[in-house]
């Protein structure tokens, strides 16, 4: 399919936080123009005329901005959060089993916290014990964060074999919420951008695989190349270790091709954001 030189962006959460960072990348960088900037008060039916649908909004309301891109064919970069991998198998569903377009769904666009993930993936299967201890700012409305979301199911993925991790007294409020039996505590605390540690516990030792976001700048370059991508995607592709190449073989972590790399252009199995 030919595209047109330049992409014509929608942005759905345009007045916030997130939304006004990707409109601010959109308007300063050659082949993209700012097309629409939708806030909860906007019809849906803005984002009709673009190339492509920028999703920074809520958890609850992100399912929608997605359901109506993939009626219209717009391909869609989903930045927000709360997308687990019962939802992504529905937008799977709805994409088909020959796709025409690309749903880029990415939990962390920070490169840092990409690599953070893959190192927990990949020391994984050396520890049974393994805990995530997320904070994020006191407004941040959903818990865990999708990043937790995403380590922990790429931790349980890399565990295939061996099974959950060892879990004590999760019955007990404190000890966290589990996902793929991984305990996950999640901390919402003034002064925080946004920061994530994977503890894994072995004999005699602890390693703490720890990231953290100073500022949002750090979103940006990840923002850019989704923009960069969604239009040459097929399928739900999930995380940006899927666009990037970490050198590092991810356990769990999906790959999905490009435009007439396969004959089904469908993704992999990942899981969540
Ligand atoms: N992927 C990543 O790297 C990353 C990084 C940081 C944050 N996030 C996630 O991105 C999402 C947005 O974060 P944020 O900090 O930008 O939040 P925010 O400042 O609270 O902004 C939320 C935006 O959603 C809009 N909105 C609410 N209801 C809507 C509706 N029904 N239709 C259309 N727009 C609606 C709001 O519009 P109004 O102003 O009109 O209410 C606002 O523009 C969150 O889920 C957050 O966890 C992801």
């Amino acid at each position: 399919m030919q595209h047109r030189a330049v992409s014509r962006v929608a942005v759905v959460g345009a007045t916030g936080k997130m939304g006004r960072l990707a409109c601010r990348l959109v308007e300063e960088t050659d082949g993209f123009e700012l097309v629409a900037e939708l806030g909860s008060s906007s019809d849906l039916a803005e984002l009709e005329g673009a190339d492509i649908v920028v999703d920074f909004t809520l958890p609850q309301v992100s399912p929608r901005v997605v359901e109506r891109a993939i009626a219209h064919g717009i391909p869609v970069v989903v930045g927000t959060s709360g997308w687990s991998g019962e939802r992504i198998e529905t937008v799977r569903r709805a994409l088909g089993a020959a796709p025409a377009i690309g749903v880029l769904i990415i939990p962390n666009f920070s490169v840092g916290s990409v690599l953070a993930t893959a190192f927990a993936a990949l020391a994984a299967r050396f520890y049974d014990s393994i805990e995530i201890v997320e904070a994020h700012s006191a407004g941040k409305v959903d818990s865990p964060s999708g990043t937790a979301v995403r380590t922990a199911e790429l931790i349980g993925a890399a565990r295939s074999e061996l099974g959950p991790v060892a879990a004590p007294h999760t019955d007990q409020r404190a000890r966290g919420q589990q996902v793929a039996s991984v305990p996950v505590h999640s901390l919402r605390l003034q002064g925080v951008v946004a920061r994530q540690s994977v503890l894994l516990g072995g004999t005699g030792e602890v390693l703490e695989l720890r990231h953290e976001t100073t500022s949002a700048a750090a979103y940006e370059a990840g923002i850019l190349l989704a923009l960069r991508e969604v239009r040459s995607r097929r399928g739900v592709v999930v995380g940006l270790d899927s666009l990037l190449d970490l050198g590092l073989p991810v356990p769990g972590a999906p790959t999905t091709p490009a435009v007439g790399d396969a004959p089904s252009g469908q993704a992999a199995t990942a899981t969540s954001a």
